[in-house]
């Protein structure tokens, strides 16, 4: 695929005309990042935003004993580092590859310019901000309300809705994440997450298969 049709896979940018894409083509740069790479840390400045093409971004907290939190995975289509270059405030968090990562990045002046240019981008990107509120606050009511059985049920309901497939007899499988993310994401320790998912597969709520988990009839019942 060449830049422009990679542009236009960005969903941000599908509203752009064909000028405004190979223009914005001529700013973007094209960026490799193996697994486990960093592509910025909290608190660093921050001059791009990063549209991914490929892989998966973790956006993570750390904390000073070396916890994580882990804020949220970003897919194909995604995109970050967008709030340094609105507030020009430091990153607000870390960035990880998870996967062999395939980034486009923006200058902060093409950024600025594209987005003055087309209400319409500006009108997308607000939308976006604004679905990542609503994840923001649904993450605080789970880690705030519910007891850890609780928020392993939550982040699993969760991932299964946001990342997994339905299969044709109406559970969803989705990707088995390791019991450390699962416990990175809701503040607490690997050893809890494999007691409780050892707990939800006995009761018959879960059932591992291969690289996936399929959430069994009832689950959602139970934990919606
Ligand atoms: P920035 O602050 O420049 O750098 C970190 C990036 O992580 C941030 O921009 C956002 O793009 C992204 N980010 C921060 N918090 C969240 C969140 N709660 N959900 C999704 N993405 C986030």
């Amino acid at each position: 695929m060449d830049e422009r049709e990679l542009l236009r896979s960005v969903p941000l940018f599908t509203e752009l005309s064909d000028l405004d894409i190979t223009s914005l083509s001529r700013l973007a740069s094209r960026r490799r990042c193996p697994k486990d790479t960093v592509v910025f840390f909290e608190n660093e400045e921050g001059d791009s935003v990063f549209m991914i093409l490929e892989g998966r971004i973790k956006v993570t907290i750390l904390g000073d004993d070396g916890r994580e939190i882990i804020l949220s995975m970003l897919g194909p289509g995604d995109f970050f580092g967008e709030m340094a270059l609105l507030d020009n405030e430091p990153r607000s968090a870390t960035a990880i590859a998870v996967e062999d990562t395939d980034l486009l990045s923006l200058h902060r002046t093409d950024f600025q310019g594209v987005m003055g240019n087309n209400p319409a981008i500006s009108a997308a990107l607000i939308k976006v901000l604004s679905t990542r509120l609503r994840r923001a606050n649904h993450q605080i009511s789970t880690l705030a309300l519910l007891d850890v059985y609780g928020r392993v049920a939550r982040v699993i309901l969760d991932m299964a809705r946001e990342e997994g497939r339905r299969l044709k007899d109406g559970r969803i499988a989705f990707r088995r994440a390791t019991h450390q993310e699962i416990a990175n994401r809701i503040g607490t320790t690997r050893e809890t997450v494999t007691r409780m998912l050892k707990d939800l597969e006995r009761q018959g709520l879960i059932r591992v298969e291969g690289r996936e988990i399929v959430l069994q009839p009832g689950f959602e019942k139970a934990f919606d």
